[in-house]
């Protein structure tokens, strides 16, 4: 118990009045490396609130001050057909000044206790951006055993005409669904009548672009101005609203050059789609789009690539 008072931080409850702190921290961690995004959103809980079962925590100082949060769910996976509950933690973030001292370890292991374990959530996961060292060594810390899956995300400017290419290969293993249809969703999403659904990501958080290196623009100076090459990378003080694809099936991809234009004249400029490295999606969409980031599910079950798995577009 002593040791407990003397980390200088105690995990609660989220409470409302936590919200705005919460936000700044997030505000003050922008991701990215080649562009740095800074997350806007009017509520900490916007993407745990979309889960019908989640749960907030929070650590804080002697002071009440707020230090860190984290966010979970029950979230729904397929796996090789079956439908399963599992445990999905999301959204950790420390604030910068408080980092290395345990508090990321401590809340990821409170989650398991005070809400995984007591649902009976034995299966837990996680996704994370694969250069993401910190985070992998934080669970490996955390769990005895996790395993790691690797999937893509592409992402496409809406502003550039797409091409969908033949591609000989079959279905792929790796699928995004929506595995709910509570009556709160509704106005996230929609369904084009080729049954691609398109989650509005955008509704639950944009993202604000604070830099871009000069490398990635394209850019080169004549004589002391400097010209951008790349249109479609985003300027810095833009806000990137984008749409996440689901239900893409090989029978309905063709339809995606439509699809892209629609967002565009909504002025959502970026559209994205998750695959798996080398498959049919990847072959057909990969020269249209922008970039191609490396993601893994970090999970304590073992998920083999050859079998076919679905997420939920919630946990994107
Ligand atoms: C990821 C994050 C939540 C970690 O929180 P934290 O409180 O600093 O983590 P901890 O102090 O509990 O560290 C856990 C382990 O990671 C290690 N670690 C911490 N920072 C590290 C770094 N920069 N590089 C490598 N390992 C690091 C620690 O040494 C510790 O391992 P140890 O027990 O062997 O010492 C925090 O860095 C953060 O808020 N990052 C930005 C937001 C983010 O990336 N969220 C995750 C999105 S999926």
């Amino acid at each position: 118990m002593i040791a407990k008072k003397n980390k200088g931080f105690k995990i609660v409850p989220y409470l409302p009045e936590h919200e705005q702190e919460l936000l700044q921290i997030e505000r003050l961690s922008s991701q990215g490396f080649m562009v740095k995004l800074e997350t806007v959103r009017s509520r900490f809980l916007s993407r745990a609130e979309l889960f019908e079962d989640h749960t907030a925590f929070v650590a804080v100082d002697p002071n009440n001050k707020v230090l860190a949060g984290v966010t979970a769910a029950a979230a729904p996976v397929r796996i090789n057909g079956e439908l399963q509950a599992t445990g999905f933690g999301f959204d950790v973030i420390v604030d910068p000044s408080m980092r290395n001292r345990g508090i990321g370890r401590e809340l990821a292991t409170c989650l398991r206790k005070r809400f995984f374990e007591p649902k009976g959530l034995m299966s837990q996961f996680t996704t994370l951006r694969a250069g993401n060292l910190t985070m992998l060594h934080l669970i490996s810390k955390s769990y005895r055993n996790t395993f790691l899956y690797e999937f893509l995300y592409l992402t496409f400017p809406t502003a550039r005409v797409m091409r969908v290419e033949d591609t000989a290969l079959g279905a792929p293993a790796f699928g995004v669904s929506l595995f709910s249809d509570a009556d709160k969703l509704s106005q996230y999403y929609e369904v084009t009548e080729n049954g691609i659904g398109l989650w509005h990501t955008h509704q639950v958080y944009q993202l604000k672009v604070k830099s871009v290196n000069p490398v990635l623009s394209g850019g080169l100076w004549l004589g002391n101005r400097f010209v951008r090459t790349n249109k479609y990378v985003p300027l810095v003080g833009s806000t990137l609203k984008t749409t996440t694809i689901f239900n893409l099936t090989l029978e309905n991809i063709h339809t995606l050059p439509d699809v892209s234009l629609q967002l565009y004249k909504q002025g959502i400029n970026y559209m994205q789609i998750c695959c798996q490295p080398n498959d049919a999606i990847y072959h057909a969409l990969q020269k249209s789009a922008l970039n191609a980031f490396s993601h893994y599910i970090v999970s304590t079950q073992q998920l083999d690539p050859e079998v076919p798995l679905t997420l939920d577009v919630r946990c994107l």
